[in-house]
């Protein structure tokens, strides 16, 4: 990690906020327009602008059960495709270039047709040479909201991500495809932003209740936020609500990709509360709550209650009709050995010759089979075993599943699961739409290098 007081002391200038919020008005069949091309950041004063990857929006808010049409124009300079992380899409609408849609050539336009069945915390992001996008900042959040307002006080939505600066305080570009790092535990940034800046604070009354959407866009990195010590609960996670929001009394970690919507209650006095990222020996601030007084009323605390459901199938774990292991290997100080690749079973040395080091089930980067075939509707339950000296994220594309991981509180749903080196966890589903819907690791390096699955829904 850059010292990054260095890097604060370098960044003095500040920009007026321009609102680039896109916001579905007219519920049903409206078009939105997006353009994804490249945007200049003045983190640094005294250096040329940072030139990142993006688009014209920063945010998209839907309505629950509303239908836009998404216009996306490509005005990069690679082709890209556009996923909808979290979001129940039709299939030929989930943006996996190479899979579900062919990439969206340079100066051409795709557009996706968008329900928003469930109401919550959700991201669009680059699935096209997706660890080089990624890491350049394709992506931006998307706001689902309830279709009954939740009444907080404050919506605020953190969107983490790091990056990698090199000397002249632009995106190290050089460095993007290290295989070592693919091997270990992927791509990691020097500097940590909060939307797109460095060192947000925000502005919150003594009394208020806030809703605090947290989303780790990461290529790799494991983030723990260290919050403020206020009254806090876990509301949603992955966009999908919790029956009973649990208190929160320790920092939270958050995989690449996950999501989780917070409850804070400003009890306290007025103050600056910070927010650090503490993965690391070093503890860096990314983000202030900066309370004023407020509301005369002595701040109440009393648990928050729940979000509406939203209407995901409901499981029945008696009646599974697929039961499928999903085993983990490779990466370094791992035993592969071998591992199929493109139809053939290549050694290690071959493989890394190919840029593979993980495999799946013994395979290596995505197999023309998939890892199980089901009819939609019916259940399905996949034993994760990471059998690796590493921490991976497992995203499910289309769907949400249950987990029997001891990290997360009991009986929640996710669409992005973190398991730890070693671990095992199995994960229950009900299978959705009909289509192609891609498994893989979201420390998108380990993607890249082999991790990645499918499984088919008829
Ligand atoms: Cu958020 Cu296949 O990814
Ligand atoms: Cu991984």
């Amino acid at each position: 990690m850059l010292n990054r007081r260095h890097f604060l002391s370098l960044s003095s200038l500040l920009l007026l906020p321009v609102s680039r919020v896109v916001e579905a008005l007219v519920p049903n069949h409206q078009l939105l327009n997006i353009t994804l091309k490249s945007e200049k950041k003045k983190w640094f004063s005294n250096y040329s602008p940072i030139i990142l990857w993006g688009s014209d929006v920063e945010k998209i808010i839907l309505k629950q059960h509303e239908n836009v049409q998404i216009e996306v124009k490509n005005e990069l300079s690679d082709a890209t495709s556009l996923h909808w992380h979290g979001m129940r899409v039709k299939n030929n609408m989930d943006g996996v270039s190479g899979l579900t849609q062919a990439p969206i050539a340079i100066g051409s336009s795709f557009t996706y047709n968008i329900t928003a069945q469930d109401a919550g915390t959700f991201w669009a992001h680059s699935h096209h040479n997706t660890y080089q996008q990624l890491a350049m900042g394709l992506y931006f959040p998307l706001i689902v909201k309830e279709e009954e307002e939740y009444k907080v006080d404050q919506d605020l939505l953190l969107v983490i991500d790091d990056w990698r600066i090199n000397e002249h305080r632009q995106l190290d570009l050089e460095s993007l495809g290290d295989f070592s790092e693919w091997a270990h535990g992927g791509r990691k940034g020097n500097i940590i932003t909060v939307n797109r800046e460095i060192e947000q604070s925000y502005l919150c009354k003594v009394g208020q209740r806030i809703r605090l959407r947290l989303l780790n866009a990461a290529n790799s990195r494991i983030m723990t936020l260290q919050l403020p010590v206020l009254p806090t609960w876990i509301l949603a996670k992955d966009g999908q609500p919790l029956t009973v929001p649990i208190k929160l009394d320790k920092a939270i970690t958050i995989g690449p990709a996950e999501r989780y919507d917070l409850i804070i209650d400003v009890t306290s006095s007025a103050g600056n509360y910070p927010i650090y990222e503490v993965s690391t020996t070093q503890n860096i601030q990314v983000a202030t709550l900066n309370v004023i007084s407020g509301k005369d009323i002595v701040p109440s605390s009393s648990s928050p209650s729940a979000l509406p459901e939203n209407p995901l199938a409901k499981l029945d774990f008696d009646q599974i009709s697929h039961s499928t292991k999903l085993l983990m290997e490779g990466g370094a100080m791992g035993s592969l050995r071998q591992a199929k690749y493109q139809g053939e079973v290549l050694s290690v040395n071959e493989l890394v010759k190919n840029k593979k080091i993980w495999s799946f089930n013994g395979t290596a980067g995505i197999d023309d089979k998939p890892l199980l075939s089901a009819k939609s509707g019916e259940m399905i339950e996949i034993e994760i075993i990471n059998n690796t000296r590493w921490p991976h994220v497992m995203h499910m594309h289309g769907h949400h599943f249950k987990a029997d991981s001891e990290h997360y509180p009991k009986g929640i749903w996710h669409d992005t699961l973190l398991l730890l080196a070693k671990e095992e966890a199995t994960i229950v589903f009900r299978a959705g739409d009909v289509g192609k819907w891609l498994l893989h690791c979201h420390m998108i390096e380990h993607q890249a290098s082999g991790m990645v699955t499918w499984i088919e829904v008829t």
